[in-house]
């Protein structure tokens, strides 16, 4: 199993490439299955989790192609890729590959809607919570599909088709709202979908869906409208830049100090942790090339951040926001309103000599002079890039083991940081 080696103390200065959303290619993905023509995706990240979808999606039918590099193009530029699903050979995607990635369940929208019939295993719990999918079958139901549960499957059916309805969701659900977009728009009459969420990767698939023929509106408010069609069509689109890359590397800079140009970001999509960073000391400027974030002489001063679902300060970027406030002049406070137990990498930053108290969702982090490198364990996607963060401000060598969980949503993290000054190589075995 490969390891990181990080050796912490050196500015962040240069250019660092966003890579296209894992949110959103991941979905963007799964909706090639609502159409027998080619769905052609630019700006796809390399990553451990659209491989593994791949394998998902071949198993349904799907032919993959990935493009390969144009003149021009950067070794760090994302992957062209085809998704054509001319025959859906199978609608069951089983357990094997959908317990190694909860996302993989999201076929059961496009799956039903197509095809009348999607039997898909439960994806489990998961490091962060239990993370159940009873809102995504409420909303399935609501399109008139009847759904049973057995043998750990969700078998769902709908075999003259699915109707459009009125879908409430009673708390914020971005995998709801995908799967409530994908079914809906190949279900015959209107859909509504209140409380849907405002996150910008939901509006990059109805984004997709509309290039694809699909009548959507109001996607990025919470109430959105579709008009079902009878099919769906081909398109072209490019995935939209990754924000929680964008606020991993912006925090990291934050840390170390420096001056680095977060290539290709955009600021519209994680304003609130741009906010957030400003507030801890950290000077943003946004140009037509990306955003800048330079952190020169002062210290890193102490933030108070509740996570909500977007626009609000996004679950996904708590864990890196806590790593850099392990070194703020203060007492910083950050509540965790999402996710029930996402606080698995305090154990490991404690390793590094951080100071966190946790009481429920709150967790109090009395900032320190100085970290320590030490050995320390990769618990989940973004707990593990949190430890990355530390490590880079740590005195001596942190090793970070099971890195597989980094590979799932960091596209070269190694390179990306190297290139910038950072001591951090890849032990690979
Ligand atoms: N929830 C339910 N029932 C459901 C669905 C969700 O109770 O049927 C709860 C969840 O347990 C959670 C809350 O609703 O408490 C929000 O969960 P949501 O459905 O929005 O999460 P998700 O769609 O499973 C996506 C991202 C997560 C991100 C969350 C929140 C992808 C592939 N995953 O998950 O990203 O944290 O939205 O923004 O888009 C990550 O990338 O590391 C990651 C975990």
């Amino acid at each position: 199993m490969d390891r990181i080696r990080i050796v912490g103390g050196r500015p962040l200065e240069g250019i660092i490439p966003i890579s296209g959303a894992k949110n959103a290619a991941l979905p963007l993905m799964i909706a090639s299955l609502l159409t027998e023509e080619p769905l052609i995706l630019e700006n796809v990240p390399r990553l451990a989790d659209v491989k593994q979808l791949e394998r998902i999606l071949e198993n349904h039918g799907v032919d993959i192609a990935v493009h390969g590099r144009r003149s021009g193009t950067d070794a760090m530029d994302g992957q062209r890729m085809t998704f054509h699903a001319s025959e859906i050979v199978d609608t069951t995607a089983p357990y094997e590959l959908v317990s190694k990635m909860r996302a993989s369940f999201w076929v059961v929208g496009p799956l039903l809607a197509r095809m009348g019939e999607a039997k898909v295993s439960l994806p489990g719990g998961c490091a962060i919570g239990t993370r159940p999918v009873d809102l995504l079958i409420m909303a399935l139901e609501r399109l008139g599909a009847t759904i049973e549960i057995d043998g750990g499957y969700v078998i769902a059916r709908a075999k003259n088709g699915l109707k459009g309805g009125e879908i409430e969701f009673p708390k914020v659900t971005v995998g709801g709202t995908h799967t409530a977009l994908m079914a809906a728009s190949l279900a015959s009459g209107e859909t509504v979908i209140e409380n849907a969420a405002r996150e910008p990767e939901v509006v990059d698939v109805a984004d997709c869906l509309i290039k694809m023929g699909a009548k959507i509106t109001g996607h990025g408010t919470s109430r959105i409208v579709v008009q079902g069609v009878s099919r769906l069509n081909g398109a072209r689109h490019a995935v939209l830049p990754d924000r929680i890359e964008t606020g991993t590397y912006a925090m990291a800079v934050a840390m170390t100090g420096g001056d680095v140009l977060l290539e290709g970001a955009r600021p519209e999509l994680l304003q609130s942790a741009l906010e957030t960073l400003g507030q801890a000391g950290a000077e943003i400027t946004v140009s037509n090339a990306g955003i800048r974030v330079v952190r020169n002489g002062a210290g890193i001063r102490p933030v108070e951040v509740t996570t909500a679902p977007f626009p609000g300060f996004p679950t996904d970027l708590q864990a890196q926001l806590m790593g850099l406030m392990t070194r703020a002049k203060g007492t910083s406070r950050i509540t965790e309103t999402i996710f029930e137990n996402r606080f698995m990498h305090v154990q490991e930053l404690a390793r590094l000599g951080a100071r966190i108290a946790l009481d429920g969702q709150n967790a109090t982090i009395e900032g320190v002079e100085k970290l320590k490198g030490a050995p320390v364990m990769a618990t989940d996607l973004r707990a593990s890039v949190s430890l990355v963060i530390a490590a880079l401000a740590a005195e001596g060598e942190t090793m970070v083991n099971r890195v597989y969980h980094l590979d799932r949503g960091f596209e070269r993290l190694e390179d990306k940081l190297g290139r910038c000054g950072a001591t951090v190589e890849r032990i690979s075995g």
